[in-house]
């Protein structure tokens, strides 16, 4: 029988300490607030921050809400950002993501302080996990080192294989997955031999972004299986990148879709809001 890895569970477990703590620096006088910035009204967009909103709502942070419009100029958005790096009351900057086509999402990612970049995609945050030293990271990610760890599997010495290289999500996954002592192989669309490759995982990490794309003929048996997809399908039905009912039977463990790693990324989200209330006073 398979452990079905319940990231609902989890995520609330985290956040249920976050609130404890926020409660706790309440009491020293420290008030702890997120910036977030969404430009244009994407729908999928504004789901993502309704619910990151909601959840500095229920840890008791406090969330300033920017909604610009679609046509914000790259000008516009970089002058708040400043604003807001140099506001001493702001500890978290967060711009949703994808932005307009017409503003260049590298720069408004450099623009952020890093010391606000509680989304962990600076460079300067993605260079520090690199090399060990601290700093924030992706949530996603770091959303599924915690899952493992708290659903007691151990990634040491495993056969780790991640599907996807994007930076939000593959290559962040494959340097957390690195530092916990695993040994990892990161493919992506163009790879050869795709289903060998991830044949041998101890533990597959699944970010490719097509629905269904991985079904039992890609698992070792007994392998844990991580699933970071999510998509509609025909029937209205959510589903992730993991054949959820032909993969789990063969696993020891998976993630499902919904609630498995999506909860995850905004539980990640808050921890980093409240280590970048304590930036500077440790
Ligand atoms: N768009 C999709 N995922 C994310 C995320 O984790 N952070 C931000 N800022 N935008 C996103």
């Amino acid at each position: 029988m398979y452990q079905i890895i319940d990231g609902k569970r989890i995520s609330k477990e985290i956040k249920d300490e976050l609130k404890e703590q926020v409660a706790e620096l309440k009491k020293q006088g420290r008030e702890i607030v997120l910036a977030v910035i969404q430009v244009g009204n994407d729908p999928a967009s504004s789901v993502y921050v309704g619910n990151k909103k909601k959840a500095c709502e229920y840890i008791g942070i406090g969330s300033l809400s920017y909604e610009l419009p679609e046509e914000t100029t790259q000008e516009e958005l970089l002058s708040l950002i400043e604003k807001l790096n140099q506001d001493e009351n702001v500890n978290g900057i967060l711009v949703q993501l994808p932005l307009p086509k017409h503003i260049d999402e590298d720069a408004v990612i450099c623009a952020i302080d890093p010391q606000k970049d509680v989304d962990g995609f600076h460079p300067q945050s993605v260079g520090a996990l690199c090399i060990g030293q601290p700093g924030f990271l992706s949530c996603t990610p770091a959303g599924i080192i915690e899952l493992l760890k708290r659903s007691g599997i151990s990634v040491e010495g495993k056969e780790c294989v991640v599907i996807g290289r994007s930076n939000i999500v593959g290559k962040p996954m494959a340097i957390l997955l690195l530092r916990e002592n695993g040994t990892v192989t990161v493919t992506h669309s163009r790879t050869q031999n795709l289903k060998e490759i991830c044949k041998r995982a101890d533990i597959l990490v699944v970010a490719i972004g097509k629905p269904k794309f991985v079904d039992d003929t890609y698992i070792k048996e007994g392998a844990v299986v991580i699933d970071v997809g999510i998509h509609r399908g025909e029937n209205g039905k959510l589903c992730g990148d993991v054949d959820y009912e032909k993969v789990a039977p063969h696993t020891s463990a998976i993630t499902p879709v919904p609630g498995g790693v999506g909860p995850m990324t905004i539980a990640m989200l808050m921890h980093n809001c409240v280590e970048a209330s304590k930036v500077g006073t440790n």
